[in-house]
């Protein structure tokens, strides 16, 4: 029994987390976003990584919480209906007020939509190449081809992240494996040990546009 409600836990988060990445179709002509033209200073770097790390904090926090609640007030079939719905508005409301398209990249992906591009894969190799000598890791801000500001946060592997990142038929029960195997067939975020890293955020910050990376 207890290992039942475990698993179907399990499987509606990852059902849930498998929802809360699609991005929310951005409709560029009725959400046309005014841009200003930035320089990107030092001070500006900071500002931007402070609000960086709070969007990150912020849907990390808004997706667990109305998980749980919706898991126990309506129960695991409508949680799993709850990814269409409120997921997504939890999604739409932070990009739009923020202003910012938040994504959760990485090399060894479960989703293949979040595999890093070539500049993304560089960006990753420099917080590996950290990692590898023990060195602390940052958040950085770096402008993208289309000249927007990006924020980039990396992200380890905990304890909990086991149960659908470790080692399959150990750390990942099973029949979760196997419904993980199934809806992503290309998976390769399996065997992570506690400590590694994982991938990165990427929070692109539409408004700014910048003119001169003066770093
Ligand atoms: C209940 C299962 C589950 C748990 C627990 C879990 N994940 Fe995931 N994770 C998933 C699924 C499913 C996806 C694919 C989401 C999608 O389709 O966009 C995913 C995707 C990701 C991604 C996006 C890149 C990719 O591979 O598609 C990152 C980064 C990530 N997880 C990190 C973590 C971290 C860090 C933890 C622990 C704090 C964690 N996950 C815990 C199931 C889980």
């Amino acid at each position: 029994m207890k290992l039942n409600l475990i698993i179907g836990v399990l499987i509606s988060v990852l059902i849930f987390s498998a929802c809360s990445n699609q991005q929310p179709q951005q409709e560029s002509e009725s959400k046309a976003t005014k841009t200003n033209s930035i320089q990107l200073t030092d001070s500006l770097k900071n500002v931007l990584i402070q609000r960086g790390d709070n969007i990150a904090k912020h849907a990390q926090a808004a997706f667990q919480s109305a998980l749980k609640k919706t898991i126990k007030t309506n129960g695991m079939e409508y949680a799993i209906g709850f990814c269409n719905t409120e997921a997504m508005q939890i999604t739409d409301s932070i990009s739009g007020t923020q202003n910012a398209k938040i994504r959760r990249l990485a090399k060894k992906y479960r989703n293949p939509l979040n595999e890093t591009n070539d500049a993304e894969s560089e960006i990753y190799k420099t917080y590996i190449l950290e990692w590898l000598k023990r060195e602390t890791l940052y958040p950085k801000i770096i402008t993208d081809e289309q000249g927007h500001p990006v924020y980039y946060r990396p992200i380890g592997i905990e304890a909990v992240c086991l149960n659908c990142h470790g080692v399959p038929g150990e750390d990942i029960p099973s029949p979760l494996a196997e419904k993980i195997a199934q809806l992503y067939p290309e998976d390769k975020a399996i065997d992570f040990t506690k400590g590694e890293l994982r991938g990165m955020w990427a929070i692109r910050f539409e408004e700014y546009v910048v003119t001169n990376d003066v770093n």
